[in-house]
């Protein structure tokens, strides 16, 4: 089977993935809206075999339960947050994401540091932001497994998923309000992916798009930022996030691989479609876009060239270091005559194919073995 561009029209939108036109054709939503309604087509489902059927799942459970945290009283919110100091911190540290030079003749070839700052500022509001957005469409998401997966053991582990989904909007939104005094509105391109994950009729696509993709997206991005930042309070939100978020993908992992075994080729070109149309979004919703608005920026002007700065390539395609390899693992990559990989491929990303997948990742990222006592 090849690839043809005529695929990327039915699945994406537009011919060609680089198309700025199209990226930039969609609609923002109305920022005084505070409500946005997307059908969900999905069958509710009960169950009345309430056996254990799969004891991984079921484990994963248990780990959930104990894993609960009070956003109120575990994070220290007294924390004295200077934005300003702490962005420039780490733009000391790893500079300010883009390759300067890749911008000469656009108005970025003048900014002070003054004006990298307050990028660095806007773009650290932004990301906290959409993370905050996707954390609302993860609990919104879950809510629906619960609904709609047909078996008991998932059922219950997705419950706790939607406790943990609500603590993480929790947090995300309290430390922008309190800390950063804002926040910019869901991006385009993120609710374009979570308005498909809602209303998709099959249970499988949910965790695809959210636990395999989103979350995905998610725990690097995470993992990269708690890396970095000396600020204690956000390090430590980042921090109890992730533990939950690694136990996230490995319940997608885990589900799915179950249900891909045993699907057809047609079947599977489904879901390779899906997951390469939620790559996209999530690309294209990384180049913030409002952002370079905020900044008096033509978007227009810069978005060639940021598809074209090295220094924002290596940023942007770590981010998919833990999608690729759990796509791998789950037969998504190679079926139907390597599909997916061509596509990681043109995105420049299927480099990470045999980095670790998450399914026991969740172990490493545990809060209980590291807060007991030692000795
Ligand atoms: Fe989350
Ligand atoms: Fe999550």
């Amino acid at each position: 089977m090849t690839v043809t561009h005529n695929d990327n029209q039915t699945i994406i939108g537009r011919a060609e993935i680089n198309d700025i036109d199209a990226i930039l054709a969609i609609p923002s939503a109305n920022p005084n809206d505070v409500e946005h309604v997307v059908k969900n087509e999905a069958d509710t489902i009960f169950t009345w075999d309430y056996t254990l059927q799969r004891p991984a799942l079921r484990k994963l459970y248990e780990k959930a339960k104990d894993g609960q945290w009070n956003a109120t009283t575990d994070m220290p919110w007294e924390t004295d947050v200077d934005i300003e100091k702490t962005v420039s911190e780490d733009q000391a540290l790893i500079g300010v994401g883009l390759d300067p030079a890749m911008y000469i003749g656009t108005p970025l070839e003048k900014w002070d540091d003054k004006q990298w700052l307050e990028f660095g500022v806007e773009s650290r509001n932004w990301m906290l932001s959409q993370f905050m957005h996707g954390e609302q469409g993860a609990l919104i998401c879950t809510a629906k497994i619960v609904e709609t997966v047909p078996w008991y053991d998932a059922k219950l582990y997705a419950s706790t998923q939607v406790m943990d989904e609500a603590r993480h909007v929790e947090v995300f939104a309290r430390y922008l309000e309190e800390k950063l005094g804002g926040e910019y509105q869901v991006n385009v391109h993120l609710r374009s992916l979570l308005d498909d994950i809602v209303h998709d009729s099959r249970w499988d696509m949910t965790y695809l798009g959210m636990q395999v993709m989103v979350e995905g997206l998610a725990l690097a991005a995470f993992g990269f930022m708690h890396q970095l930042t000396g600020e204690p309070l956000l390090k430590k939100i980042l921090r109890y996030v992730m533990s939950d978020e690694a136990r996230h993908v490995a319940f997608g992992v885990i589900s799915l691989k179950e249900c891909y075994d045993q699907m057809t080729d047609l079947e599977m070109k489904d879901r390779q479609e899906f997951a390469f149309e939620a790559g996209i979004r999530m690309r294209d919703r990384l180049m913030q876009q409002e952002v370079w608005e905020r900044m008096g920026v033509d978007v227009r002007q810069v978005m060639p060239l940021i598809l074209e700065d090295p220094t924002r390539q290596v940023f942007q395609s770590m981010l998919f270091s833990k999608i690729v390899p759990n796509c791998k693992k789950l037969g998504l990559l190679d079926r139907n005559d390597k599909w997916l990989r061509r596509r990681f491929e043109e995105m420049g990303v299927i480099q990470f194919e045999d980095w670790a997948d998450t399914a026991d990742d969740y172990l490493k990222f545990d809060l209980a073995a590291e807060l007991a006592p030692a000795g």
